[in-house]
């Protein structure tokens, strides 16, 4: 774990949570593998730790009020914002978040959040009705529509006796995701990656459709993924509730042929394709002007099947190009897996369990195991979507091709 934050700059803001004291161990390990950790306490912070332990642990002085003077003549929560490669909010109260949502700037952490232009990183922790509070939930949309990341809350028991989400994730998983921020990684550079995203609506009448659970928010962390390592991307997206991420070009579709002619359109320019929509393999026959009137005898609605768009572009893919498509099963996972990989001609197919106890579908985390066209199974076990992308991206930076092993594409 030393490599990614060697000689990095992070700030830890610590706020007012019952698992502040967690905090000591995250600066401790952050510290052990290299980076220059500036702590900042936040008022009520405070009354959980103090900032001597801090200053203890990362050998730096820990921040604790916007007024208070450094040690140079400097505004300070400008330069340490400016120079910053990452701000670690963990961990990340209610208060916290609703702040940053709303652009607050009343104690030194919420300031410097707007003077950053560092990735932002929040590992919340509280209470679980305040964690499945609406307010709360707008303001963790808000922040990740604007780019800010997530790692956590865990399931578990919390502090207040109540059994659910709103536990700090444990500190390897936020070291984990704050080394995937701070990631110098730029393989994807110069290269084009097309996803598609979401479910698809197939019609019956102007107001009903044959659709399915899909959020978008696997897309949205291979959108997000290929950004971070330098890739111009595109997504065609059906109508998800996961907002995509700004860098993104995004093509808005309904159905699955209007998705399979969006691909058509930017497929020949792409390095890598995703298939990841969760497209809908039917759809109805007969689509109904007027609205279908409701009726006792009940109402018949045929349905034939869509285009199978990952199984197209494994036809016309050309040399140097990496197809991926994922699999969505409720049993016989890897078999099924390995079918649709060899029948669609792609050189990676993500398994996804869709089993009850495990659904992906429109869930925050996945059950998944990567199969290559090579025979090779990596069983990825249950991790955050974001993890998936990321393991994901590795391989498929494996399998493209060095630029001076390609042909010229037209
Ligand atoms: C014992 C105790 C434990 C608390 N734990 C949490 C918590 O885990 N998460 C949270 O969002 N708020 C928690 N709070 C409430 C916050 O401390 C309070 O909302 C405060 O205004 C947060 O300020 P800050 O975001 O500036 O640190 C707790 C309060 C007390 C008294």
């Amino acid at each position: 774990m030393s490599a990614p934050f060697s000689d990095k700059r992070i700030v830890l803001g610590v706020t007012g949570s019952i698992a502040a004291y967690k905090a000591c161990e995250l600066a401790s390990r952050l510290v052990e593998s290299g980076a220059k950790v500036t702590a900042v306490l936040t008022k009520s912070a405070q009354q959980f730790v103090g900032p001597v332990t801090f200053e203890a642990i990362t050998g730096r002085r820990a921040i604790c009020d916007l007024f208070e003077r450094g040690q140079e003549a400097e505004i300070e929560h400008i330069t340490v914002a400016r120079n910053a490669d990452l701000f670690l909010i963990a961990p990340a109260s209610a208060n916290v978040l609703a702040k940053a949502a709303h652009g607050l700037a009343d104690d030194w952490l919420s300031t410097a959040l707007l003077a950053t232009r560092a990735p932002i990183l929040f590992a919340p922790a509280m209470n679980m009705q305040m964690y499945a509070h609406s307010a709360t939930q707008a303001n963790v949309a808000v922040l990740r529509e604007r780019g800010c990341h997530f790692v956590g809350p865990e399931s578990g028991r919390l502090a207040c006796g109540d059994f659910g989400p709103g536990r700090l994730i444990e500190t390897g998983s936020i070291l984990e995701a704050a080394a995937a921020l701070i990631s110098t990684d730029r393989s994807l550079a110069g290269k084009q990656v097309l996803i598609t995203s979401g479910p698809t609506r197939e019609p019956i009448d102007p107001v009903r459709y044959v659709g399915n659970r899909s959020s978008g928010k696997m897309g949205r962390a291979l959108a997000q993924e290929a950004l971070r390592r330098g890739a111009s991307v595109t997504v065609v997206s059906g109508p998800a509730s996961a907002p995509l991420p700004a860098g993104a070009t995004v093509v808005k579709v309904e159905t699955a042929e209007q998705m399979l002619e969006a691909v058509r359109e930017t497929f020949a320019a792409c390095d890598v394709f995703i298939a990841a929509a969760a497209v809908a393999d039917y759809r109805p026959e007969q689509v109904y002007i007027e609205k279908h009137k409701r009726d006792v005898r009940g109402m018949d609605v045929h349905l034939v099947p869509n285009p199978d768009i990952a199984a197209e572009m494994g036809l016309r893919k050309t040399p140097g190009q990496v197809l991926v498509g994922f699999a969505a099963e409720t049993e016989h996972l890897l078999e099924q897996a390995r079918q649709k990989l060899e029948k669609k001609g792609l050189d990676l197919i993500v398994a996804n369990s869709v089993a009850p106890a495990d659904t992906a579908i429109g869930a925050e985390d996945a059950q998944a195991a990567l199969l290559d066209a090579q025979g090779h199974v990596e069983d990825i076990g249950r991790v955050s979507k974001e993890t998936l992308a990321r393991r994901l991206f590795d391989r498929i930076a494996q399998a493209l091709p060095k630029t001076s092993d390609l042909p010229v594409r037209p």
